[in-house]
């Protein structure tokens, strides 16, 4: 199965009641793992959680660490683009050249590095003293 076709069916179980807006993730392992996500909403709206979210908390319950390909699939006019707090979540498990791509659901897609998605992004490094 390709990462779009992962990301496609676990964005059927969305859970979005809410916003109505169905998000699907999928992410590969370098070993060739794949772990999908979907968004979880909460009538307490924060407490929402995105599609992302749940792909890495997958694959990091399956004691898997690294992502090596991300997809990211919703019905949006344009290739649904990470939130921003889901690009620091992408970081803490890929490298800034790991591509993530972005998709809707008539099959328009736009590839990026997660370098391009968040630069100048925070990392451990940044806590070091000066
Ligand atoms: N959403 C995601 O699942 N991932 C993103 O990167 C963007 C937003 C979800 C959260 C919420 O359930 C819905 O889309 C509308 O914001």
């Amino acid at each position: 199965m390709t990462l779009r076709d992962a990301a496609a069916a676990v964005r059927e179980n969305a859970y979005a009641p809410y916003s109505g807006f169905k998000v699907g993730a999928a992410l590969r392992t370098p070993g060739g793992q794949v772990f999908t996500g979907c968004n979880v909403e909460n009538v307490a709206y924060p407490e929402g959680t995105c599609a992302e979210a749940g792909a890495i908390a997958a694959m990091i319950a399956a004691g898997e660490t690294l992502i090596a390909e991300a997809y990211v699939i919703a019905d949006s006019p344009e290739p649904v683009p990470p939130c921003g707090g889901c690009r620091q979540k992408l970081a803490e498990f890929a490298g800034l050249d790991v591509v993530v791509t972005l998709a809707n659901l008539v099959g328009v897609e736009k590839v990026m590095t997660l370098g391009q998605l968040l630069p100048g992004a925070f990392g451990k490094g940044h806590m070091d003293p000066a």
